[in-house]
């Protein structure tokens, strides 16, 4: 028989924010790509998401039934993550290959019980939404890579609800860097902190000052910031990320995990070193 008190227990439970720990994405990693996962990565999952879906997650706050916008997903199975934990996500995405490739991935792991998924070819800079429509909104290792930044900064500031949540992680730099991948790969750089790739146009990539967070995503949001972490110093950017050695071990995601697990909560306890990225929960003042 069910009582007042576990139906009331049961919808706290059906309505508890989502959790995804690392060692969740890792799994939904292995049951969305398959076990070559581990050994091959397909979408770009790595140490840094390991990282990031989790605390991204955690931040937003999300329940089953709310809806999320991910902004630039990619090929990423951070949005089917969140489906599959009963969120429903919007996709929006740049390149309409990605979003075909999203699309078929949905169709081929759908099952009941999920949240909607919903992938869009959209651009950050024109968000297809109306204003303060948005309670949650993620950005993994996205905005980076936009050269107007200043119009995604806007555009996410117009559409985040008043007091909604946008979750961001943003590459991260306290003084001007005059390079990016020196010896490794040929960036050329093109504005301040700003690089594209050699014979390849789509390769922008900017870190951010803080006055720059500040400038492009803080204030055009009227928002404020509710958390600020960080990830990758001495160990995971200098000697993981920025080295010869990146080609041969990135890919091995499994150990990714250990890192995750143990190098990056030391590193982030001891070492005062400037983060590779920062990862960064902004809510939108209800007077914004
Ligand atoms: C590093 S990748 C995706 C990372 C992904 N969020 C993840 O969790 O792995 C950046 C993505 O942003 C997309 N992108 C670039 N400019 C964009 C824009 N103006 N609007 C939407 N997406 C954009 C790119 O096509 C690419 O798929």
């Amino acid at each position: 028989m069910v009582t007042a008190g576990s139906a009331v227990e049961q919808s706290s439970v059906r309505r508890a924010p989502i959790s995804l720990s690392a060692w969740r994405c890792l799994r939904y990693e292995v049951a969305l790509n398959g076990l070559r996962i581990l050994w091959e990565t397909v979408n770009d999952f790595s140490l840094w998401r390991l990282i990031e879906y989790p605390w991204a997650t955690r931040v937003l706050g999300v329940r089953r039934g709310d809806t999320v916008i991910d902004i630039g997903s990619g090929t990423s199975s951070f949005p089917h993550m969140l489906a599959k934990e009963g969120v429903n996500v919007v996709i929006v995405e740049l390149e309409a290959r990605r979003v075909r490739w999203q699309r078929d991935k949905r169709r081929a792991t759908a099952r009941p019980g999920d949240g909607d998924l919903l992938p869009v070819v959209a651009d950050a800079t024109r968000l297809p939404f109306r204003d303060g429509s948005a309670p949650f909104i993620s950005a993994v290792s996205t905005l980076e890579h936009i050269p107007d930044d200043v119009a995604a900064g806007r555009e996410i500031g117009r559409v985040l609800a008043p007091g909604g949540i946008v979750a961001l992680t943003l590459p991260f730099t306290s003084c001007e860097r005059r390079s990016f991948f020196a010896g490794i790969r040929p960036f050329r750089q093109v504005a301040r902190n700003a690089f594209v790739q050699e014979g390849k146009p789509g390769s922008f990539f900017r870190f951010y000052t803080d006055d720059d967070i500040q400038r492009t995503y803080i204030e055009p949001a009227h928002a404020d910031v509710v958390e600020r972490r960080a990830f990758g110093r001495s160990i995971l950017n200098g000697r993981y990320h920025e080295t010869r050695l990146t080609r041969f071990w990135r890919r091995f995601v499994l150990k990714d995990l250990l890192l995750a697990w143990l190098v990056h909560p030391l590193e982030e306890r001891f070492d005062r070193s400037d983060p590779l990225y920062v990862m960064l929960a902004l809510r939108k003042r209800c007077d914004g």
